[in-house]
């Protein structure tokens, strides 16, 4: 039996509080990744910068023939300006962690802390990740061989979660978070005179079939029991109320948990506009552009990570079902190997603002639940 080193819960809320005051954009996390890297190394871990542009790579090796776990934690913050007049506010205009990725930063290097002082059989890899919001920090990590020397055998990641209260922990086998693909469609009509439509072609009226068509390709194309979103988020065509555009651009995105739709979306979308804007004579562009995978956890590792849980709150307090259609980059680290990513409760008991609003904060005592979590996965993983 190991017997574990307690949380340091003022220095991991105070780590959480500065960073959170100093955020920095996708592959700008100079700062974050400098005070992680600094502490790693007095930690007496290989610290490697660098990795993936801004990310940091911190390895303590056990036995050469032994498992290696790997630890994930993202440091980037958001374009929003912080709206909440904490002492820990923001200190960099439009720049805010409004998701809870200083927790994240806080929590891996407590774990990290942790780790240090035990005697493992295994070897142990932190990954401070950047620009997990633009969804191509772990792919850069990846590139940079973040999986190698020595060898992941398993990969192991959580999300402050304010959609749940802080005391619950939520761990969902298999598919859990969606994939993210992003759409652009541009349909070339003719430009003309708003009273004479018949010397034009509407890029307007194309663009309105086009976002009609693309939600019936969810209710009539989809096999009703794989879940999927078609979102047009973007419509831009038009300066004058007198005059017929000659050109429409949408955006959106498709959201999906795998499966057959996903796997013809690109086709579907694409057919779709071209073949509409044929119908009225019109043309359309279509650019299609994968950004991050569904998110899929290990069944095996999913119980392992659903036992440290019940142990840490409860069982009662552990969901098992929670899922969401929103994405993110870990999916990228666990298509290449197993492992599970975890939602961890931080909204208060007031309730607390959601994702990537100016007034998201979280309830600090999910920094050491967090912690709790992975260390003692990590521990139970390699025992
Ligand atoms: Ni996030």
């Amino acid at each position: 039996m190991i017997t574990l080193p307690p949380v340091d819960r003022s220095t991991l809320v105070a780590t959480r509080r500065d960073i959170h005051q100093h955020p920095e954009l996708g592959f700008e996390e100079t700062r974050t990744a400098a005070l992680a890297a600094d502490r790693l190394r007095s930690l007496g871990y290989q610290v490697k910068t660098g990795v993936g542009r801004t990310g940091v790579v911190a390895v303590r090796n056990g036995r050469a023939d032994a498992r290696c776990v790997l630890l994930r934690a993202d440091m980037d913050a958001l374009p929003i300006e912080e709206a909440n007049a904490v002492p820990y506010r923001s200190q960099h205009p439009g720049k805010m962690h409004a998701c809870g990725h200083d927790g994240h930063v806080a929590i891996g290097l407590e774990v990290a802390r942790r780790l240090a002082a035990l005697d493992l059989p295994g070897s142990v890899k932190f990954a401070f990740q950047p620009a997990e919001e633009a969804s191509n920090g772990a792919q850069a990590m990846i590139v940079d061989g973040v999986l190698e020397a020595p060898q992941v055998s398993a990969a192991f990641g959580i999300h402050l979660w304010n959609e749940l209260p802080v005391g619950t922990i939520a761990v969902t086998p298999g598919p859990f978070m969606a994939s993210v693909d992003q759409f652009e469609i541009t349909i070339h009509g003719r430009g003309g005179h708003a009273a004479a439509p018949h010397q034009a072609i509407d890029s307007v009226l194309v663009a309105a079939h086009v976002v009609t068509a693309l939600q019936s390709l969810i209710s009539r194309r989809r096999d009703p029991l794989e879940e999927a979103v078609v979102s047009v988020t973007e419509v831009h065509a038009g300066r004058a109320f007198n005059v017929i555009p000659a050109r429409a651009d949408l955006r959106g995105t498709v959201r999906t948990f795998g499966g057959r739709f996903y796997e013809r979306a690109p086709q579907l979308i694409e057919e779709t506009a071209q073949g509409i804007a044929a119908a009225f004579g019109a043309r359309a562009e279509v650019q299609y552009r994968r950004l991050s995978a569904p998110l899929v956890n290990d069944r095996q590792l999913s119980d392992l990570v659903r036992d440290v849980a019940v142990d840490l709150v409860g069982r009662t307090n552990v969901r098992d079902s929670v899922r969401t259609m929103g994405g993110e980059d870990m999916a990228y680290f666990l298509e290449r190997v197993p492992g599970c990513f975890a939602f961890v409760g931080s909204a208060g008991s007031s309730g607390s603002a959601p994702h990537h609003s100016p007034t998201f904060d979280i309830d600090e005592e999910s920094l050491v639940i967090g912690a709790e979590l992975l260390t003692r996965t990590a521990v139970r993983f390699l025992s």
